[in-house]
Formats: C-alpha cells, structure tokens, sequence
C-alpha cells in the first residue's frame, strides 16, 4: 500500500515517483496522521477547484491546514464566495493584459538593466541576480508599493518560506518575518490614505473597498498586501531557475526556441506544467463529499497536489517527456476554478520576456548544477540559488 506523508523526507527529496504510486493506487488518499485527504488526479482537482464545498477561508498552506501553526489572516486567497469574488473583481485590474500592456516597455528595461549588471562577468545567479529582483519589482509595480522597497521585502519573502531541514511548518523567524511585512504595508496604507489616488494598483482597489460587509481596516488591508507581494514575488523565479536547467539539459530545443522567439510562451507552459514549485494547496470541506468511493467528512482537510496533477498520464500524453512544443488544453500550474492565480498574466508576461532576452544575450549558456542550491520543503520546491556561466552574444 503506497504511503504518503508530504513532510518525509523521501517525499521532499523527489515526489514525483510517490505522485504517481498514489494517482494509479489511491487517488483520493487518507492522510491518517493529519486525518487529510490528498487529491492526486487532474480531473478531480480541477472539479473540486470550482466547488464550493471545498473552503479556502481555513487557510490553504499545510501549516494553516495540516500542523495548524501559521495563523489565517484576512487574504484574497482564503475567502470563500461570495465575498471573495466581490473582491477579486475589485482588486483585478492591475493583473490584467490591458494594464501590463503599459507595464511591459517599464519590465523590458528592467530586465535588460539586470542582464547588463552581469553580462561581462561570464556568470551570474538566475535567482538571485535576475529572477527574484525582476518578479519582486513588478509585483511592487502592480500592488502600488514602492519598487526601491523591492528588495527588502524579498529578503523578508525568503524567510517566511526558510524552512529547518526535518522540521515541519513555519519557522519562528518566518513568523516574524510575515510580521514584518503586514507592519511594513499598514504603515504604506497609512500614507496612502492620506494623500490617496486612484490609480489601478491593487493597494488603492483595496482601500477604496467596501461591501455590505464594511470595508477593510489597514490591518486588514496589510494583510492582503502581504499575499499579493508573496504571490507575486516567491514562484516566478524558481519557474524560470526551473526553465533554465530544462532548456539546458534539451540543448535542441533550447536552440530551437533561440531560432523561434515566438514559441516562447508556449515553453513557458511547458516549464511551468512539468516543475511546479508549489506541490499542492489546501482546503477544508464544508460538506461530507463522496469522491472515487471514498467518504469525505465535513471539518477535514483537503490536499490538492498540484505537481501530481500536470504529470497525470489520464490528461498528458507521456507526461514525463520535457515538450516544448507541447499544446496542453489545460494545465493546474495557476490552480483553476475560484482562486485560479491572479497573477497568471504577470508571469506569462515575466516568463516571455526573462527567456527571450537570456536566449538571445546568453544563448550558449553552461548550468553550474553542483553550485545549485535546491529550496525543498514540503510545499515549495525549487532553487534557491542557480548559478550560469556564459560567452556573451
Ligand atoms: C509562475 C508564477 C506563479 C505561479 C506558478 C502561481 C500559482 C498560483 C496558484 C497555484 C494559485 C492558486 C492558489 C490556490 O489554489 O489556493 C495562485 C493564486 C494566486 N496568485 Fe499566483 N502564481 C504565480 C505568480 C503570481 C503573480 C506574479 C501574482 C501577482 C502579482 C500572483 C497572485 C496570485 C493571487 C492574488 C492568487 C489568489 C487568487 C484567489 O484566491 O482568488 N501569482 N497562484
């Protein structure tokens, strides 16, 4: 019988093999230890994305769902409808193509900048020195914050998620570090509310609204900042650290894409589809639900394994085949359904622009995997740091 514990070790160091055990041998799977269910099919987790009886407002990481010691505080993320598409709609603007159509010339000079800080050292970290200070400053573009804040509240996203190895949920210095950041942000809301503007970023949607609820105090409003810079800032970078050792260890469709620019965006589906940080997110049901024959109780907790899902042999042909040519109908890399990513367009927009310029300024480049540091915990997997060395073009 197949045992899957998100915490082991086993599981952190290479999940995938586990993943695909559970989806032919126990889809829907009882977590005995947390007394949780762990989806891993594409089909039931899409369906369960857009079903209401499956509660973001429990929280939605392990440590709010599963050791229960991360505090859920007011975030888009874990509201439930209907209140939470009041929200969304309000605060959506500034994600969407119109609005990042007038950010990207702002993005393109940025990434260029970034390139051209390391292009004559031969080297640099894909992480560090490009892909973290490019998602960070962006995401502040696009909430309102100021983009010189950018990277301190980097340093305070990388320990929120800094994880003990062998230790379950967050740190203390994580904790605190997310306190940090909410009092960062009221004190943003503060000064905003004194001199406000209307403009589209998120910070001024939400101070300006307001339902038959009321609307937001700054706490409140902090809080939901801290999601977005989060959201914003912390999968972006290990996304293109992830693209990067693909196309290099596929040096033939790296050259194609190099040839081809215009395919871009379909490799950026591909990359995302085939690493994605973020294993699974959680939910608590509302209602007893009956899935695969299995009886779901109302108060338990739900894991919906993301990673698992975009290698799911019943929705991709040889999924474990890097494609870039791969046209997937759909992919789970941006959740679906009610807390689908808001982000989705900001990072597409990311991810077109970071590989177009580094195919074209660095096309040759060598990964330095042994230098490589992975971010492995039970919930996000990446690389923290990922150095390249280059010939410039
Ligand atoms: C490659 C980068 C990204 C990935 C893989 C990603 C992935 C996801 C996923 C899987 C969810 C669903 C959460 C759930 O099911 O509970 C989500 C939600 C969200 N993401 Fe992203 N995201 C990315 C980038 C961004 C960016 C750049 C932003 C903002 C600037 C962002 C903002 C959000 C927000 C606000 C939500 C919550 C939506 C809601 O609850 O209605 N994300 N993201």
């Amino acid at each position: 019988m197949v045992d899957y514990d998100p915490f082991s070790e086993v599981v952190i160091a290479d999940p995938q093999p586990l993943y695909a055990r559970l989806r032919a041998e126990a889809p829907v799977y009882h977590l005995q230890k947390y007394d949780a269910w762990a989806l891993s099919r594409f089909d039931d987790i899409w369906a369960c994305s857009s079903d209401r009886r499956f509660s973001a407002a429990l929280g939605t990481t392990p440590a709010q769902v599963l050791t229960k010691d991360q505090p859920v505080t007011p975030m888009l993320n874990v509201m439930d409808p209907p209140r939470h598409g009041r929200l969304r709609a309000a605060i959506r603007k500034c994600f969407l193509p119109r609005y990042l159509r007038a950010v990207e010339p702002l993005a393109r000079g940025l990434f260029e900048g970034l390139i051209d800080n390391v292009i004559d050292q031969g080297e640099c970290d894909i992480v560090r020195d490009l892909g973290s200070r490019f998602s960070v400053t962006i995401a502040c573009k696009a909430i309102g914050l100021p983009v010189e804040d950018g990277p301190y509240l980097n340093q305070l996203v990388l320990r929120f998620f800094h994880h003990h190895p062998g230790e379950e949920g967050i740190t203390s210095d994580g904790v605190a570090a997310l306190g940090e950041m909410t009092d960062y942000c009221a004190e943003r809301v503060r000064s905003l509310r004194k001199s406000p503007n209307d403009g589209p970023q998120a910070v001024n949607a939400l101070i300006a609204f307001e339902d038959e609820e009321g609307a937001f105090n700054d706490e409140e409003i902090a809080s939901h900042l801290t999601m977005l810079i989060i959201g914003g800032s912390e999968t972006f970078p290990k996304t293109l650290a992830n693209g990067i050792v693909r196309l290099w260890e596929h040096p033939d469709q790296r050259a194609s894409l190099s040839a081809n620019p215009s395919g871009i965006p379909l490799a950026y589906t591909e990359i995302v589809r085939y690493d994605m940080p973020t294993q699974f997110l959680c939910r608590t049901l509302l209602e007893d639900v009956e899935l695969r024959g299995e009886s779901l109780r109302a108060g338990q907790g739900v894991l919906f394994l993301y990673a698992s899902a975009n290698h799911d042999e019943n929705e991709f042909e040889s999924p474990e085949i890097f494609d870039i040519r791969r046209s997937a109908a759909r992919i789970l890399s941006f959740g679906a359904g009610t807390h689908a990513c808001l982000g989705t367009h900001v990072a597409r927009l990311e991810g077109r622009i970071s590989l177009e310029m580094i195919l074209d300024r660095m096309p040759g480049y060598e990964v330095d995997l042994d230098a490589a540091v992975k971010f492995r915990t039970e919930f996000v997997q990446g690389y923290a740091s990922l150095p390249i060395r280059f010939q410039p073009a």
